[in-house]
């Protein structure tokens, strides 16, 4: 397997991505792991991350020197590349000419890491610092005409290093340095495959588990359901599904999920809490309490729910790569990765949890998880249907959440989500909903003035959900549903439609 040593970047993940598209084993490492740590991992290869530090800062992350002594071949990126060279004797220097976006190749020499790549290939920099001497018994040889020094090599040590991103989509042959590395260097073979993925998950949660029960958090949606299904396979009847229904479900989806399961042999255990939901949310406005809020009363709700069964000892959680990079800002590199929003099935956990937590998702991406999904015989209506936010409608209700707005909110995505599926939309879109918003506007029914509220329509395409842009869903499409929301829900007078990517927005509104 491949490790990463994780420096801070928002990037990170890219570089878990790129690795996992060539099928082989990836595992993200804090960046000051300890030696005989990464010694009991027995990686065959090892990647060092960018970092919004610069190496000569007082808190730059640094890490062990003897890394470089393991004789495991080494690929430094951006950072990475600079800390090789300020960690083995070259010198790193604050620049006054910042390099950042696109930048032309001027490759001297063919290297193996940089098979297939040639002179005026773009790739992407992001760096203020420059390299100004490397470190004794490196060689190099591509420069920029900003950038000397953008790729070095150690051959007989196995250390590799380059100044631009190959993770990023902007690098256009990207995946030919990690190509060229995995395979070209360190020789190793594609091992990933959805079966391998679930032989050796099944092993870690029988080993973990034992003979104790889980609990598992189910939402219905694709990521606690493969979750549902992985350890059903593994403990059986040991797993406990617990679907709590907040109150803050889309139309009928409670019975909807009831029935699917049913349908594939898993019972689940339904918590009526609508109550206590309502409750507690009442008068919260400011997005993250109302997050914090429901990943607290989930909690509380699965501990409370433990207590019923035999010897349960674990939380099962269908949590995703990404919910862990946008919740936590990065405790690998002293936290200079920000928090975007505190996804409730991460964030929320509280400091002491009476169960252990078990994620055997939490390295894989959406795409991934359905590939294992469908290896393990879920049916598409579950695999294939759009990711829908752990605190739900709450974070879909702008401002304070009343059960008038939510069932309001259901009326309308019903209508948006039926009539997406027979336009035949539904699975060309990642993810479609709307939003209500405590906004209200003049409008003219009949001969009557009108003063009601306006609600938003999303939908965006996606791979990851990390990065998203939104769908040209066609005009007359889009004309029949506003239409019928206007005719068939009340307290409605405006539709729009949002047309934002992310970055700079998020897919939820909250
Ligand atoms: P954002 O809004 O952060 O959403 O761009 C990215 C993807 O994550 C989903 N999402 C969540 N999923 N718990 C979840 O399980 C959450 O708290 C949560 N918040 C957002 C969102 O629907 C989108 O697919």
């Amino acid at each position: 397997m491949v490790i990463i040593l994780d420096f801070g970047s928002q990037y990170t993940y890219l570089i878990l991505k790129s690795v996992q598209q060539l099928n082989v084993s990836c595992k993200v490492v804090p960046y000051d792991i300890n030696i005989s740590e990464i010694t009991e991992l027995e990686p065959e290869a090892i990647i060092l991350s960018g970092s919004p530090y610069s190496v000569l800062a007082d808190e730059a992350p640094l890490c062990d020197k003897k890394l470089f002594e393991l004789g495991i071949p080494i690929l430094g990126i951006c950072y990475g590349m600079q800390l090789i060279c300020h960690l083995l004797g070259g010198k790193v220097a604050h620049s006054l000419k910042k390099e950042f976006g696109y930048v032309e190749l001027i490759i001297d020499e063919k290297h193996k890491l940089f098979e297939g790549l040639e002179t005026g290939d773009v790739v992407w920099m992001s760096h203020s610092d420059k390299i100004d001497s490397v470190p004794s018994g490196y060689e190099t040889y591509s420069s920029t005409t900003n950038t000397p020094f953008v790729a070095m090599q150690n051959k007989a040590n196995n250390i590799y290093a380059v100044q631009f991103h190959p993770e990023v989509s902007h690098t256009e042959k990207g995946l030919y340095i990690f190509r060229n590395f995995i395979f070209g260097i360190c020789r190793l073979k594609p091992n990933w495959t959805p079966s391998s993925f679930i032989e050796k998950s099944s092993k870690s949660i029988k080993e973990k588990v034992g003979d104790a029960g889980v609990l598992l958090g189910l939402s219905g949606g694709v990521d606690s359901s493969v979750t549902a299904a992985l350890l059903h396979k593994v403990i059986g009847d040991k797993l406990i599904p617990v679907l709590v229904d907040t109150g803050l479900m889309r139309k009928n989806e409670v019975v909807e999920i009831q029935h699917m399961f049913k349908n594939i042999g898993i019972h689940i255990n339904v918590v009526d809490a609508k109550h206590i939901f309502f409750e507690k949310l009442k008068g919260v406005i400011d997005p993250e309490e109302k997050r914090k809020i429901i990943g607290n009363l989930f909690i509380q709700i699965f501990e409370k729910e433990a207590l019923k069964f035999d010897n349960v000892q674990f939380l099962a959680q269908g949590t995703l790569y990404p919910d862990v990079i946008e919740s936590a800002s990065s405790k690998t590199a002293k936290g200079p990765s920000v928090t975007i929003k505190s996804h409730h099935n991460v964030g929320g956990l509280p400091e002491v949890l009476n169960l252990k937590l078990i994620e055997p998702l939490r390295e894989l991406f959406k795409y991934e998880v359905r590939v294992i999904g469908k290896e393990l015989g879920l049916p598409d209506e579950i695999i294939f249907r759009h990711p829908f936010p752990g605190p739900g409608l709450a974070v879909r209700i702008i401002g304070d959440i009343t059960e008038e707005k939510v069932a309001t909110l259901q009326e309308i995505d019903f209508i948006f989500i039926d009539e997406l599926r027979k336009s035949f939309y539904y699975d060309r879109i990642w993810q479609a909903f709307a939003v209500l918003l405590p906004v209200q506007t003049v409008g003219v029914m009949g001969d009557d003035r009108t003063y009601e509220n306006v609600c938003a329509l999303r939908a965006v395409n996606s791979l990851d959900g990390m990065t998203a842009d939104w769908t040209k869903i066609p005009y007359n499409i889009l004309r029949h549903i506003s239409n019928r929301i206007m005719n068939e829900v009340s307290g409605v007078n405006r539709v729009v439609y949002d047309i934002s990517s992310k970055p700079p927005s998020t897919i939820e509104w909250e």
